[in-house]
């Protein structure tokens, strides 16, 4: 099986960069983002405080999060019920940027994850993939921008959907989230030793998918020498 691994920080395309190149290259697409949105929902709905471990590793046993694909999209299934819209809600981004400093969230989802990638050709993105899930992932991608060009991204991106919100609210949610993620003390947001570095600032959706689709076709190239 062929694992390709893209790592990075929110807002910088990697989902839609990732669905795009996984289609092409007809790989499953796997967005583990949405596994720890999916659980960070899950404490939301029930009022427990998703910073404290004490309370939500009680709730983990007690839930059921898979991933589904209904005609090559993926969907989000918790206890049964598609919450793939809901953990699309500003609220369940940050439950998810909090529930994932958990080390009973990270280790809850390790085995579902790495599941998936041993029975598919797939390209997994989300924060440790290649430092952790995929180790031994045969490509490994850090896909980043700047935060202010992040920021700007996420803010159409939630005006499309109807979510009403500001640039510097945006901007500020991200700069934090960055912080959250990359300062954690496991597994925290850090490109791979062995990671090739593409950054999207200056490259539009369409560039950013063929950088990300070259990356990965000459690394394959080259492993089958
Ligand atoms: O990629 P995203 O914005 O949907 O991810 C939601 C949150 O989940 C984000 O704050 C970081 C966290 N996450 C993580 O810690 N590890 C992953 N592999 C994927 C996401």
């Amino acid at each position: 099986m062929i694992q390709i691994a893209i790592d990075g920080p929110s807002g910088a395309g990697k989902s839609t960069i990732a669905k795009a190149v996984a289609k092409r290259l007809n790989y499953l697409y796997v967005d583990t983002g949405a596994l720890y949105r999916a659980i960070g929902w899950a404490a939301l709905t029930r009022g427990i405080d998703y910073h404290n471990a004490d309370v939500v590793a009680p709730m983990l046993p007690k839930i059921s999060v898979d991933l589904v694909y209904e005609n090559g999209v993926q969907k989000v299934i918790l206890d049964g019920e598609d919450v793939s819209e809901q953990i699309r809600l500003p609220e369940s981004s940050m439950a998810a940027s909090g529930i994932s400093a958990l080390p009973c969230v990270r280790q809850y989802l390790l085995d579902t994850q790495r599941e998936i990638a041993n029975k598919n050709n797939v390209l997994m993105d989300g924060r440790d993939i290649g430092t952790v899930v995929l180790p031994n992932a045969q490509v490994k991608i850090f896909l980043t921008a700047s935060a202010e060009i992040r920021a700007k991204r996420r803010l159409i991106e939630l005006q499309e959907k109807g979510i009403s919100s500001t640039y510097q609210e945006v901007l500020d949610d991200m700069i934090k989230r960055d912080y959250n993620d990359s300062h954690r003390a496991i597994a925290p947001l850090k490109q791979a030793e062995d990671a090739v570095l593409v950054d999207t600032s200056e490259l539009d959706l369409e560039q950013s998918i063929e950088a990300v689709y070259r990356c990965i076709i000459n690394k394959v190239n080259s492993l089958e020498g």
